[in-house]
């Protein structure tokens, strides 16, 4: 699978009809899902048929604001942080530092965009706080911030970043049909963001390849070994539903007292969701993020499927 070009890389970033513009909102149609719902948690729970049209309605909006948050989130203090850390422990050519430096400057412009049609969306969740749904404890927030500062040692944490890049691309895609399944046209103010938002991350998804491959090739090969392992844990730990999916629910059920019997097996359902196959394809799989999985392959010798298909859970 070829790679755009960095050259090429560079010169699209430099046309504005190929970046991201940071258009004004318009009114948030609230009688409008804000995503497919196939993108939302519970769908893929028994308690989801147990909800009335509205209230499918309201939890898709809300994960909708979710899901917003969590592109903020990742894109902010993630992202750049591993993208600046990058730039100053690799000598790297002209040219994937003015991509990586653009990148920056991209990312910055999308977390604004997140955030002000989140505020829009719900203001008194988002007033104060760009972080609602997504809030990590002190040592969490610590132990991430130590890992990520040696991305040469711990380089398993970097793939995240074009797995995460190519679902929000077909997110964009899937999210620019604008039909939400059963809820109806999706509401176009959030059409018009995740379309915009895909035109930088169709680039950003060959920069994160340049950046791997770059890292992977000061590294042995006992270091690439230890970062194949992590990598495989690390991935199967974080599809379990644990803080920001939950967090959801919960919101979800303090504003339809009528849900709050159900709030116990609702959350039980949510969590136990990293075994059920469908959701788990929904979060990764080959055909959503094909430049990771074949580079992945090529770097480290594993794919998608054998760490995310529960057949192949003891084949690593
Ligand atoms: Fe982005
Ligand atoms: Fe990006």
């Amino acid at each position: 699978m070829k790679l755009l070009t960095l050259e090429k890389i560079n010169d699209l970033s430099a046309k504005p009809d190929r970046c991201m513009q940071d258009a004004p909102l318009g009114n948030i149609d609230f009688s409008c899902p804000f995503v497919p719902e196939i993108y939302t948690q519970l769908y893929f729970t028994d308690s989801y048929s147990q909800l009335s049209f509205e209230e499918k309605l309201h939890y898709n909006q809300l994960f909708g604001a979710r899901m917003n948050e969590q592109f903020l989130v990742f894109e902010e203090d993630f992202t750049n942080t591993v993208l600046r850390i990058f730039l100053q422990c690799f000598s790297v050519s002209d040219d994937l530092k003015a991509a990586v430096e653009k990148m920056i400057l991209e990312e910055n412009i999308h977390s604004s965009m997140f955030e002000k049609l989140n505020r829009a969306s719900f203001p008194d969740l988002f007033q104060k706080s760009s972080r609602f749904f997504t809030k990590l404890s002190f040592a969490e927030r610590k132990m991430s911030q130590w890992i990520l500062s040696f991305p040469g040692m711990f380089m398993f944490p970097v793939w995240l970043i074009p797995l995460l890049e190519e679902y929000s691309l077909k997110f964009s895609k899937d999210i620019m049909g604008k039909n939400s399944g059963m809820l109806g046209s999706l509401e176009e103010n959030y059409v018009r963001v995740h379309a915009e938002h895909k035109k930088d991350e169709v680039r950003h998804v060959h920069i994160d390849i340049y950046i791997l491959e770059k890292i992977l090739s000061h590294s042995g090969s006992l270091k690439k070994k230890i970062n194949r392992h992590l990598l495989v844990r690390f991935l199967r730990k974080i599809i379990i539903p644990r803080r920001s999916g939950p967090a959801v629910v919960k919101e979800f059920v303090k504003r339809n007292p009528r849900l709050r019997e159900f709030l116990p097996v609702m959350l039980r359902q949510s969590e136990n969701l990293s075994s059920n196959q469908e959701f788990v394809n929904s979060l990764f799989h080959a055909e959503m993020m094909p430049v990771t999985d074949y580079y992945m392959k090529e770097f480290t010798g594993i794919q998608l499927k054998d760490i995310f298909s529960f057949a192949g859970e003891n084949s690593i």
